[in-house]
């Protein structure tokens, strides 16, 4: 529990990520074409400082608004600003290769792919192939499409997979080889590209093989390698690539994956054939069979993305877009923002217990319905309408005291007439023209089950966990959820990715925003908004602002460490909260020390210019040109 007036003003800041110099080569020669004129402050000895500094002002800082003492991110750094492109994801390289991919002629669709993929060798405990994920993507012209590559369930997969004989749940929904859901990423990144890119297939994949060749380790790497190195020792083939001489590499070391530059060159050279029913296939397979996996050239061979209608919802006269099922995003954003309505979260302030409040018992309420009715809609009737619809919000709202909290235990799952029928990353693309991409993906642990795929050179996913192994039980995520996603062959599990996009009241581009954070996506992806719409907070502010979280069970009001005061807490548990404050870790701990995912946050602003944020939390950068 809370200690209710800790925050340590004596805490070192969080370090500054510096990315000194290029990677080796970045592909048939995009360096040429390279004209970064914008970058994120401290992170990047490349670009120029034109075109940043738009400053901090904010309708949030001239209400007199600002963070609690001592909370590790400022409030007034100036922005990222550009006029001819944007990119923001959770490392520097990967934001370079989408940048120069921009600067070479390509699209927002052609940068985001690259940016994916290059991810997938630079950040390998959350960009990946061996997962999945979903895509918002936003013409200029204001058409908004919806991709699903999430991963499927095998086909021989069945409902009690990971529950022992006595009935209980096993870690080998988490762990190893029967934790691996069919990987999508690679369908969904060749879909994206074939649909609307501009440039060649080959020159969006050739940035990814350069860095595979080598690129070098960055202090967000070596983070996270020392903290799953323990469970990457588990696997012979996983420890060799990525625990060298069994250690950690250092920050700077070069860092080359030769068996994953030849799956990524037969990926350009084969496209994803390759991969589904190739070479790499084989390998998949392989390795499934020599770790007691049920992933079968069958379902490699079957797995297919699906284009599916965006979920769209008005929050204060802005249209937002985001992901429908099996991501629950959409909808759970949906019904919270439409209860939310009823009160004027701008005049109560940012940050105040009585925002937090009327938040987290919206947050309880859609996730009380979330976890019990969204799944696969491929397999499972949802109530869409409901999560959409005034009605619910105004029912599910009118249950809400602003006297006290609710328990958890009297929030039942409230759709009546329904019930009668039955660690990730995102990343951020806008083009010159107005072309719109967001993407959040995940192995979902990070290093998802801590196997690589021997020969192949990359981690599979962890993603079988997102089901409820045991309906009623909670997940790695303390989600506790119902029966409709329960596991079943070729199902998709449910998700909170929520890769969203925002139009302003004309219906032009406002925001693309972004995060990982497993449970805590949907809150954090909201309040990224409503520090926008609600506080007038400019896209630094909107990053940095401290969140809250509650997901209906555990019945607790979590915060970030230092994000809120001890007297707001202490107003949150008078009126019947438990508060709970997010264990920083020791003191180094950087990326899992109390905070949340680190949000990627562009915005387009009425004079035709872009600002950016890249989240500090885990060392992001937006670069602009
Ligand atoms: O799809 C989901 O909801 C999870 N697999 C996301 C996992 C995640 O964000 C982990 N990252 N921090």
């Amino acid at each position: 529990m809370r200690d209710a007036d800790r925050i340590d003003t004596s805490r070192p800041r969080w370090p500054t990520f510096r990315h000194d110099r290029a990677p080796r080569s970045l592909g048939v020669g995009l360096l040429l074409l390279l004209f970064v004129s914008a970058c994120q402050p401290g992170d990047t000895g490349a670009g120029t400082e034109t075109g940043v500094g738009s400053g901090a002002a904010s309708a949030f800082i001239e209400a007199g608004g600002a963070f609690p003492e001592g909370w590790p991110f400022a409030a007034e750094d100036a922005p990222v600003t550009a006029t001819e492109g944007m990119v923001a994801s959770t490392d520097e390289f990967a934001s370079r290769v989408g940048i120069e991919i921009l600067a070479a002629g390509g699209n927002a669709v052609d940068a985001a792919v690259a940016t994916g993929l290059a991810l997938a060798v630079v950040n390998p405990e959350a960009g990946n192939l061996g997962g999945g994920g979903f895509m918002m993507i936003r013409l200029a012209d204001g058409t908004v499409f919806a991709q699903d590559h999430r991963e499927k369930a095998p086909m021989a997969a069945t409902r009690d997979m990971y529950l022992d004989e006595d009935g209980n749940v096993t870690d080998l929904s988490v762990r190893g080889h029967l934790a691996a859901g069919v990987p999508g990423t690679v369908s969904g990144l060749w879909e994206a590209h074939r649909r609307f890119g501009a440039l060649e297939w080959t020159d969006v994949v050739q940035p990814s093989i350069d860095l595979a060749h080598g690129f070098e380790v960055t202090t967000r790497l070596v983070s996270t390698l020392d903290a799953a190195q323990e469970g990457i020792r588990a696997f012979e083939h996983s420890a060799r690539i990525f625990l060298p001489g069994d250690a950690v590499p250092g920050i700077g070391d070069t860092f080359a994956q030769p068996d994953l530059a030849a799956v990524l060159t037969r990926l350009r050279d084969q496209g994803p054939d390759d991969f589904y029913r190739g070479e790499t296939a084989a390998l998949i397979v392989a390795e499934m069979e020599r770790g007691g996996g049920i992933i079968t050239l069958e379902d490699l061979d079957r797995y297919e993305t699906v284009w599916r209608d965006p979920v769209a919802f008005d929050y204060r006269g802005y249209t937002v877009h985001s992901m429908p099922p099996p991501s629950s995003g959409g909808l759970t954003m949906a019904a919270i923002a439409n209860m939310l309505e009823r009160w004027d979260l701008g005049a109560m302030g940012w940050n105040s217990p009585e925002t937090i409040h009327v938040m987290a018992e919206s947050f309880r309420r859609a996730y009380a319905d979330r976890n019990e009715y969204l799944a696969d809609p491929d397999f499972v009737e949802l109530p869409t309408g409901e999560f959409l619809s005034e009605a619910y919000a105004d029912s599910r709202a009118e249950t809400i005291s602003t006297e006290r909290a609710t328990p958890s235990a009297e929030v039942n799952p409230g759709i009546d007439a329904f019930l009668d029928e039955s660690h990730t990353t995102h990343y951020a693309v806008v083009d010159a023209e107005g072309n719109a991409v967001a993407v959040t993906t995940s192995i979902n642990s990070w290093y998802g089950g801590k196997v690589v795929v021997e020969g192949a050179g990359f981690f599979l996913n962890n993603t079988m966990d997102d089901f409820a192994s045991k309906p009623g039980t909670p997940n790695q995520f303390g989600l506790v959820q119902g029966e409709r996603n329960a596991i079943g062959p070729e199902k998709r599990m449910l998700s909170a990715m929520s890769p969203t996009i925002v139009e302003d009241a004309d219906g032009d581009l406002f925001l693309v925003t972004g995060t990982p954070g497993g449970a805590t996506i949907i809150t954090t992806v909201l309040q990224s908004i409503f520090n926008v719409v609600d506080h007038g907070m400019n896209v630094v502010q909107a990053v940095h602002a401290p969140r809250v979280h509650h997901q209906h069970l555990p019945d607790l009001v979590f915060h970030e460490y230092g994000g809120v005061g001890g007297a707001t807490a202490s107003a949150l548990e008078a009126l019947g909260h438990t508060v709970l404050e997010r264990d920083p870790g020791p003191p180094d701990a950087y990326f899992t020390g109390g905070m949340s995912g680190d949000l990627q946050l562009i915005m387009a602003m009425p004079d035709g210019s872009l600002t950016a944020w890249s989240d500090p939390r885990r060392g992001g950068t937006a670069l602009g040109r």
